[in-house]
């Protein structure tokens, strides 16, 4: 089922039909609903109640998780027109407009699903009247408006991420993202492999080399309004990563569709900043490459000169992120001197084994920035766990017959990625590294207002801090 779920704030006079109250856990908890104390829905005294969890743990994420469940509660029990109370939610300590916009997103989150290939894929629709009687104030119309692009593109991202690899390869991203960049309004550029060639980028060109549809850096620029550098995002979009030569086995290749999720996060991004009018300048560089078998792939032993002119001698053909993304990273250093430069990408089977799907990994060069993401993170409920950097790891991938290996055994995996990447960025440049690995399949649904793969993650952690830096 799909269900388009519309939005509108309006007087509580104003609005007749099946009405749904929020209310705190004490007022519904029951032996069979203890436990799932927040998106619990029910009918009591004549009332449809929406539970919200008991008051002292009421929080934006609390209600967003209330909102996912009320939008999956719609779309099961096949409701076309409701009414959500407000003005009970709004007196529980938070501000109205950090409730709305969480109670938004939580529900246009909530409504998303992957069925577009299922042949009993039912369009929905369902009208929801946010009822309450301070309707009419811009603050309120401006967190809705807000929430809604914000989950649109969660749901881009998740989208796109979902797309099978014989639908969204390399070169049909490009044309893609050339479509949303023109709606929305982002300056699109694209590098095909013959130019990545000629540049000297020869590690991202080598990870492709093995496709029919070769390696594509796309560069996608919000303009702002300050004059400052931009934000660099740097995403990995392995449109497929079978391992190459270093193949996967037979369960572990199933999934890795979602390897583009890093690079689905930045054009999801993009396409906000630019809808939301950010005034902070934002660059997207999507590094996108299907990581294949073939006569014309890389091999285990290769040695690939990048674009900053370092070699890389090739362990594993299935460490291909860490390749694509230095020659991303040396690219938007060079082009953008970004004031910060941030990268995303499913990276590291280690980081899922250290931290599961709860927080992603964060490794920095700069405490300033790591703690900037932090805070995102602890915001905007997409939450980050740092890992160290010391140059002593680097041990580990010193190359034999070459500067640097692409892979450094089981030890300390995500640290050693994180090392290797940061051979690709200067000093001069406050870098970040986000693996998002462990969010690129979870074993069951986490949240409610998520799907068990594919979910988004990143979009609301990069638009939470790009937001904070216009504070
Ligand atoms: N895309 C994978 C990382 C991954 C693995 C994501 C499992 C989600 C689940 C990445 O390209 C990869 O294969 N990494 C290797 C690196 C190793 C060869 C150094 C890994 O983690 O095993
Ligand atoms: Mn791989
Ligand atoms: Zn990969």
């Amino acid at each position: 089922m799909t269900l388009t779920l519309t939005l509108t704030v309006s007087k509580p006079a104003d609005f007749s039909g099946l009405l749904i109250t929020p209310a705190l856990a004490p007022e519904t908890v029951t032996p069979e609903t203890a436990g799932k104390e927040t998106g619990d829905i029910r009918s009591a005294g004549g009332k449809t109640l929406l539970a919200l969890g008991p008051l002292k743990k009421i929080s934006t994420e609390s209600i967003r998780r209330a909102g996912g469940a009320l939008a999956r509660w719609l779309a099961k029990n096949n409701v076309v027109a409701a009414g959500l109370e407000l003005d009970g939610l709004f007196g529980l300590g938070l501000p109205p407009v950090a409730a709305l916009n969480a109670l938004a997103e939580g529900l246009l989150l909530g409504a998303f699903t992957f069925s577009r290939y299922k042949a009993e894929d039912e369009a929905k629709t369902c009208a929801l009247n946010l009822l309450t009687s301070q309707a009419g104030q811009a603050e309120l119309e401006a967190a809705l408006r807000k929430a809604v692009i914000v989950a649109e593109a969660v749901n881009l991202a998740r989208e796109w991420s979902h797309e099978p690899p014989n639908v969204i390869n390399p070169v049909t991203l490009v044309e893609r993202v050339q479509k949303l960049a023109s709606e929305v309004g982002l300056k699109c550029t694209v590098l095909d492999d013959q130019q990545l060639e000629a540049l000297g980028a020869g590690a991202i060109v080598a990870v492709g080399k093995g496709s029919n549809t070769p390696a594509r850096l796309i560069l996608l620029e919000h303009a702002g309004t300050t004059g400052e550098k931009p934000v660099a995002l740097v995403g990995k979009a392995l449109t497929m990563d079978t391992g190459g030569y270093s193949l996967k086995t037979t369960e572990g290749i199933v999934g890795m569709k979602y390897d583009k999720s890093g690079g689905m996060a930045v054009i999801a991004t993009l396409s906000a900043a630019a809808r939301l009018g950010l005034k902070t300048p934002v660059v997207g560089v999507i590094a996108a490459a299907e990581n294949m078998v073939s006569s014309a792939a890389y091999r285990p032993d290769d040695i690939l000169k990048a674009l900053n002119g370092k070699t890389i001698e090739i362990i594993s053909t299935d460490a291909e992120g860490r390749l694509v993304l230095a020659d991303a990273l040396t690219y938007t250093e060079q082009h953008y001197q970004p004031r910060a430069m941030i990268d995303i990408a499913t990276l590291t089977g280690a980081v899922v084994i250290a931290l599961g799907s709860i927080r992603a990994g964060l490794l920095s060069s700069s405490d300033e920035l790591a703690e900037a993401l932090y805070g995102a993170g602890q915001r905007s409920h997409e939450r980050v766990w740092r890992l160290p950097l010391d140059e002593e790891y680097f041990e580990q991938i010193k190359g034999e017959d070459s500067d640097i290996k692409n892979s450094g055994g089981r030890k300390a995996g995500t640290i050693i990625g994180g090392m290797f990447l940061k051979q690709f960025v200067s000093d001069a440049t406050p870098w970040a590294h986000l693996d998002i690995a462990g969010m690129m399949e979870t074993d069951k649904d986490l949240l409610s207002y998520a799907p068990k793969s594919g979910m988004g993650f990143g979009v609301r952690l990069f638009l939470e801090y790009l937001s904070a830096l216009e504070q």
